[in-house]
């Protein structure tokens, strides 16, 4: 997928003989079905992310979960990211790739106290996303360490209802109007909060709605005498249909950037700023490249069978979510519409329902796009399959196993 000089990526295809070459030589190589995730791809997103924001305190945390190839883990960490986690398995894999205790953060709903004990001994720094966690928590973290709380202020985006994360029906975190009892129960252990968290939904494309959020958040840390940090979580969305526009970062940037400084004028100090993107830095980064098995006409539809299914890629299953798919062994041909389905036994294991694909005959091998977040950590072996093999293109253009 690399090229020499800066990468063209445009919503979600690159379509150039060298980029398909490089997934073409992947796939042959390692077989399908495959991820491959391009370094370079990534190291441009966050270089994108890290340039528009010029707060000074600012901190991206790598949300693990949306991908957690120790590879990409290893280059964002040396890029300058700190890490987003959600279980003690996480952490491990965080660590893993070099990553500090204290740039590890923690934020999970419902974490058992065997979780919430790993936590603690593992030194990352947890946002407790319930009173009763922050009791816990705050009675057991040693003083020197920090200790948040995750706010839920109302306010939700993202792409579909299963990954909104504010508002009344959400599971997660405190109300605003308990940030008095929070207070209490950590200072019955001498302790005050540091930093508060909220994470409104994943794919939000609105740069308004962000600054909204940050406002809300920033509101409720004016009832707080002086925070280590503020904390925005993730979101940031990104193109998955070719001609859709991309979230305009820049202006996003500016919008956090005075956004920010009016807090601090108003607060009369400065916190560290953190976000915590999944999405927006691997997503585009990676491919599941599939192979063809099967082509069935029927007096309704074309199918083209391949080599996956949703247990390798769910969203499309689970969120109706569109991924951009081309035919990498003859991407010029004629298109057809046609079906895409997968492997699995559910009818619901499509990939792209009625969809214009250059024509695939059986052995072609499918480029399905912007399947570097939420794809391969969200694959499992339903069917008793094996999850999907991983290749890696490097920053020098390598191609090497994942
Ligand atoms: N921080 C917290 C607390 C989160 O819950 C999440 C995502 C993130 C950060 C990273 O969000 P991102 O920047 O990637 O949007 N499986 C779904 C997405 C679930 C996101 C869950 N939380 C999907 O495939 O669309």
């Amino acid at each position: 997928m690399s090229m020499v000089g800066k990468v063209v990526w445009q919503n979600g295809c690159m379509r150039t003989a060298t980029e398909f070459s490089k997934l073409k030589q992947a796939a042959k190589r390692f077989g399908t079905p495959l991820y491959v995730y391009d370094e370079r791809i990534a190291a441009e997103r966050y270089q994108e992310l890290v340039d528009s924001i010029t707060y000074p305190k600012t901190e991206i945390h790598f949300a693990v979960k949306a991908n957690a190839n120790p590879r990409l883990l290893k280059l964002l960490r040396r890029l300058g990211a700190d890490a987003e986690t959600v279980s003690p398995g996480e952490i491990r894999l965080a660590k893993a790739a070099g990553f500090g205790a204290k740039q590890i953060a923690f934020t999970c709903a419902n974490a058992s106290p065997t979780d919430l004990d790993a936590v603690i001994r593992s030194g990352a720094t947890p946002n407790a996303d319930s009173l009763h966690q922050l009791e816990y928590l705050a009675k057991r973290l040693p003083k020197r360490r920090l200790l948040g709380v995750r706010i839920n202020q109302g306010i939700a985006g993202g792409h579909h209802k299963h990954v909104m994360t504010g508002g009344p029906d959400s599971k997660f975190g405190i109300d605003p109007t308990q940030v008095p009892e929070a207070k209490r129960i950590v200072a019955k252990y001498g302790r005050r909060i540091n930093g508060i968290h909220q994470h409104i939904g994943s794919n939000v494309l609105d740069p308004p709605l962000f600054a909204k959020a940050m406002r809300a958040l920033l509101g409720t840390a004016r009832q707080f005498e002086q925070l280590e940090y503020v904390d925005f979580g993730g979101g940031f969305g990104i193109p998955y249909r070719p001609g859709e526009p991309r979230l305009d970062m820049r202006k996003l940037g500016k919008l956090i950037d005075a956004t920010m400084a009016d807090f601090v004028l108003r607060a009369g100090y400065m916190p560290r700023l953190a976000f915590e993107p999944g999405r927006y830095l691997v997503a585009e980064a990676g491919t599941l490249m599939v192979s063809v098995t099967d082509h069935k006409v029927t007096p309704h539809k074309t199918f083209v069978g391949v080599d996956s299914g949703f247990n390798q890629l769910l969203r499309p299953a689970m969120y109706g979510s569109y991924h951009h798919i081309e035919n990498a062994s003859n991407p010029r041909g004629r298109k057809q519409k046609v079906t895409v389905a997968g492997n699995v036994c559910e009818s619901g294991d499509v990939f792209a329902k009625d969809r214009p694909l250059a024509v695939a005959k059986i052995g072609d091998l499918l480029a399905i796009r912007t399947a570097g977040a939420y794809g391969e950590t969200m694959a499992s072996t339903y069917n008793a399959r094996p999850l999907p093999k991983v290749a890696v293109v490097t920053e020098s253009s390598q191609i090497v196993t994942g």
